[in-house]
């Protein structure tokens, strides 16, 4: 049952005729989004709000004593909160970096290829004060224990430190490109990331710890640099062959844009996001549990199709003419390249589609670069399949597909107005009923990349 029905049958109950009870709830509809727009809370705790009143109001009580829902604090006050609470100061600098959807171009950066992405409005947030004694300390809201280690001391963590590889990566860096470390620190990350919806948070953190540690030591190298130092961490310190896609669009998104970045400059740009199309994610918390391994894996094979083909990226390679060569390569081998070419020529026509208004199309190189990943790259998963077969069977739904490395993780589709929250509820209630647990859905907004704030 849709939103507007549910609340039909709840104001007929309440006594409304049957046709002032559809125009009460549509009103209400409206009243609700406007209320979470005006008090900067959401959606969900209006509607409980206006729905309390009109309840209490029918049985002919005051409503007075019902408190209206107030805003959550804001990242800002949370990081100052929290910083404050462990370090007994505030913090000097305070930065922020988004986390980012994969839009389309799938294992394709570190193939020499094209991708797109966009930044969300959500992110990480880090606080940096540096401090007298030298230590560098480290703290996440996620995790009780403070991290402390001599500023001399850049040696990977394990167990429920790890998470610190990310900003000690960034460190370990800064000399490679021939930036200064800052010394002693009080140092804190808190994040509005869903973590494992292949979002990206460690390229988040990385942006927001290298931007904290370049404007406490007063060095600002271009934004490009800032980039590459985030892919230098998770490639040399963290260990993951990644390619350029998540530290590039968290660092270059902008509102109402996707990021288009030619991986072998690297060169990166913007693409006007036409109106009218929204994201959503669907995370299904599942996460193949050699995921990383398979990753590598992934990029070897590829590396190893490019070997064969004679070239050294397999962005050099046109679809004619693997076509024509395909018949060199081992099965396993000739998929993955076919995957990676395809994908490339799908990025190509995703952003002339961009360009000419046409979200159809657009929606359908997104489905279809799903229907590879499934076939020819084979990192999908039943989950994943599932999810983007329902979404697509729903009017409204331009397309879908998994978004990030796959094995797991989330989906992403593009919607426009029409899908709603009723729409999502009835495709997770149909995933639960599979697979046994819940998608984490989120509607999310594009948003810029990082900055110091
Ligand atoms: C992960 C990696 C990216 C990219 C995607 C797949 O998100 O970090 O560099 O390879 O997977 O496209």
């Amino acid at each position: 049952m849709s939103e507007l029905e549910q609340l039909t049958e709840l104001c007929a109950k309440l006594g409304a005729e049957r046709s002032a009870a559809a125009t009460m709830a549509a009103q209400l509809q409206k009243r609700a989004t406007q209320f979470a727009h005006e008090r900067g809370v959401t959606r969900e705790e209006a509607m409980r709000y206006l729905l309390e009143v009109l309840v209490k109001g029918r049985q002919g009580e005051s409503p007075d004593n019902i408190t209206a829902p107030r805003p959550a604090p804001s990242m800002r006050e949370k990081l100052l909160t929290r910083f404050n609470a462990t370090f007994g100061c505030s913090p000097a600098v305070i930065t922020r970096a988004p986390g980012r959807i994969e839009f389309i171009g799938n294992h394709t950066d570190y193939n020499g290829g094209t991708v797109m992405g966009a930044a969300i409005d959500r992110g990480v947030w880090v606080g940096l004060t540096p401090n007298e004694n030298g230590e560098r300390r480290f703290c996440s809201e996620q995790h009780a224990d403070v991290v402390t280690l001599s500023a001399g001391e850049v040696t990977q963590q394990t167990g429920a430190a790890a998470w610190v590889n990310y900003p000690l990566g960034v460190l370990a860096a800064l000399p490679e490109f021939g930036l200064r470390a800052p010394a002693g620190f009080d140092f804190l990350v808190i994040s509005d990331l869903p973590t494992g919806a292949g979002l990206s948070s460690s390229a988040a953190i990385e942006l927001a710890s290298a931007l904290a540690f370049l404007e406490t030591t007063d060095q600002h190298p271009s934004r490009e640099i800032v980039v590459k130092i985030g892919l230098h961490a998770e490639n040399d310190f963290v260990g993951l062959p990644c390619g350029i896609l998540d530290q590039g669009v968290s660092g270059f998104g902008q509102e109402d844009h996707l990021v288009f970045i030619d991986c072998r400059g690297p060169k990166f740009s913007t693409v006007p996001m036409p109106a009218g199309a929204e994201f959503w994610i669907f995370n299904t918390h599942t996460r193949h549990a050699l995921v990383d391994g398979l990753y590598a894996a992934r990029h070897r094979e590829c590396m190893e199709a490019a070997r064969m083909l004679g070239v050294k990226q397999l962005v050099e390679i046109s679809p004619a003419q693997l076509e024509t060569d395909a018949g060199k390569l081992p099965l396993v081998e000739a998929r993955r390249a076919r995957h990676i070419v395809g994908e490339i020529a799908r990025v190509d026509a995703t952003v002339a589609a961009l360009q000419a208004g046409n979200l159809k199309t657009v929606g359908e190189l997104l489905t279809a670069s799903h229907r590879s990943s499934q076939t020819l790259f084979e990192n999908s998963t039943p989950e994943l399949d599932f999810l983007v077969d329902a979404l697509i069977s729903i009017p409204g739904v331009y397309g879908a597909r998994l978004t990030g490395g796959g094995f797991g993780g989330a989906v992403m589709a593009m919607a426009d107005p029409q899908f709603g929250e009723s729409e999502a509820t009835t495709i997770a209630k149909g995933y639960t009923e599979k697979f046994g647990s819940a998608p984490d859905i989120l509607r999310t907004q594009t948003g810029d990349g990082a900055a110091v704030v």
